[in-house]
């Protein structure tokens, strides 16, 4: 199978609590190879274009506040079924309903404040990895 991507993000409650390190251990140990990382803070715009198709939603004011509320770190992330596989790392969007064993489980506080990001498709791992990082900031693959 081929390698896919997906852009992840851990949220600002995961740098606030001091959880990078440990999130991106398990990330690795799940088998998926860091392409691109940075540490960022979202503006408004930036977040909230991000989110674009949550706009109409009641929690989207929320949702922008809470990720320009600190620091966050985006990757991209590489491996055969990328976007599925992260999406059963991670968990369910709401912690009380994610598997026993998963990052938003473990760590998570709420269904707003959940500690990562997953794409949910694999063009939109494209389309968001295009949107944090320029093509020569990720990592390309041998020849
Ligand atoms: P994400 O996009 O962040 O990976 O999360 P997801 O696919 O599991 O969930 P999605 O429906 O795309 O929602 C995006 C983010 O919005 C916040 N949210 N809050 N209070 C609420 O009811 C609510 N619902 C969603 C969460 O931060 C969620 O991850
Ligand atoms: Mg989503």
């Amino acid at each position: 199978m081929a390698k896919q991507r997906t852009l992840a993000i851990l949220k600002p409650d995961c740098v606030k609590k001091n959880l990078v390190g440990e999130v991106t251990r398990r990330i690795q140990e799940a088998g998926f190879e860091i392409k691109a990382m940075k540490m960022t803070r979202l503006t408004k715009e930036t977040a909230g274009g991000f989110y674009a198709v949550h706009k109409e939603r009641p929690f989207f004011g929320e949702l922008v506040e809470f990720m320009t509320s600190g620091p966050c770190v985006p990757m991209v992330l590489e491996k055969e079924n990328a976007v599925d596989d992260f999406r059963a790392l991670i968990g369910a969007t709401d912690p009380a309903e994610a598997d026993a064993g998963t990052i938003r489980k473990e760590f998570a506080d709420s269904k707003g404040e959940n500690i990562v990001h997953g794409s949910d498709s694999a063009e939109n791992g494209r389309i968001e990895s295009a949107y944090f990082f320029t093509e020569s900031e990720i990592v390309a693959n041998e020849a």
